[in-house]
């Protein structure tokens, strides 16, 4: 059987499904040539700039399994390949520490003006006076979304001495108080309380512009966004006009709802949120750590492999 892997995963996955399948790597397929290639192939495995469309299933007229190196699935028609019978299957245990890790990183380097201080000082600035930040401890930070990544940002933010709350409908009572986080019903409640506000929901139609013109109005000035989740699920044009008129003070981001597949040398990319002095970013890094690639590459593999073999795996 073979197995197209579109995007990079680790060589020891690779090595994994190499010793019972014909594995092949093409990081550099266009979205019409995915389309043309794609009826060869009973695996296919993708990160998140592989947009696996109904039309790439369709054509897929071999497809038995797709495999998503990573969490989020949003980027799969599941349901149009749950109806042809193609098994999705994903890593969610295995990035979560480096995607809480790089929210934590972002939420200090927004807090004092980390990237915009080592621009100024790589010019050959130095400029002390305007790269003034805020504590984090004592701070309200408020947590949408405390599942896999959410409780372990939870567990970090509290070592940090921030009183730490949570928004999340659909987990219980016992889960918060395990957590000690408080619990909060509302997106209003979240609006009027957060000093910081880090986003680990999934990508839903229930989630997308969760936060836009209205919540951000009942915004506090102070509040700073930190988006390691999904693109879009703050509206990013609202989220540009708080940012640039000072209605809210600052915001990290690491995912973009239109991002581009990595090319040799970097690809193209330019964004409105980019202009302005009071946001940071980073091109999707929340998993890019040697030990989550390692684990994602090694339990993607193992998923797909065993699919394949028609062994039962945790379908999504
Ligand atoms: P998860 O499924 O474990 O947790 C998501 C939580 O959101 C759940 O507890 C769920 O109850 C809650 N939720 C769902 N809908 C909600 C709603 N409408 N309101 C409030 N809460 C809601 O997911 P996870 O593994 O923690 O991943 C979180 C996000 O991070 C996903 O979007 C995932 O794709 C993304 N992610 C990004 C990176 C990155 O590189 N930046 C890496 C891994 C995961
Ligand atoms: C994920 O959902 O796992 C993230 O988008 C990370 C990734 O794909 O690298």
């Amino acid at each position: 059987m073979k197995i197209l892997v579109t995007e990079k995963i680790a060589k020891c996955g690779i090595e994994l499904l190499r010793k019972d399948f014909e594995v092949d790597e093409r990081t550099d397929l266009t979205p019409e040539a995915l389309l043309e290639c794609i009826g060869e192939y009973d695996a296919l495995i993708v990160r998140s700039a592989t947009k696996v469309t109904a039309e790439v299933i369709e054509k897929g007229v071999n497809l038995k399994v797709i495999g998503r190196a990573g969490t989020g699935v949003d980027n799969i028609d599941v349901e149009t390949a749950t109806r042809k019978g193609i098994i999705v299957v994903n890593t969610p245990e295995s990035n979560n520490i480096s995607t809480a890790e790089h929210t934590i990183a972002l939420m200090l380097a927004l807090a004092r003006n980390i990237p915009q201080a080592y621009t100024a000082l790589k010019s050959g600035k130095w400029i002390r006076s305007k790269f003034k930040g805020v504590e984090l401890y004592n701070k309200t930070v408020v947590i949408l979304g405390l599942g896999r990544i959410g409780s372990n940002v939870a567990t970090r933010l509290k070592a940090l001495g921030m009183n730490v709350m949570g928004y999340d409908p659909y987990i219980t009572d016992e889960r918060f108080e395990k957590l000690g986080v408080k619990r909060l019903n509302s997106i209003e409640e979240v609006m009027r309380v957060a000093d910081f506000i880090t986003i680990h929901l999934p990508k839903t139609d229930e989630t997308v512009g969760m936060i836009g013109e209205k919540e951000l109005a009942m915004a506090k000035p102070n509040l700073r966004i930190i988006n390691c989740a999904r693109g879009g699920l703050v509206d990013e044009e609202v989220l540009y006009n708080a940012l640039k008129s000072g209605r809210i003070a600052g915001a990290a981001i690491d995912v973009f709802e239109k991002e581009p597949k990595e090319v040799p040398g970097g690809a193209d990319f330019s964004h409105k949120l980019l202009e302005l002095e009071n946001v940071i970013f980073t091109p999707h890094l929340g998993a890019s750590t040697e030990e989550a690639q390692e684990n994602v590459g090694l339990e993607i593999a193992k998923q797909v492999s065993e699919a394949l073999k028609g062994n039962i795996v945790n379908a999504v």
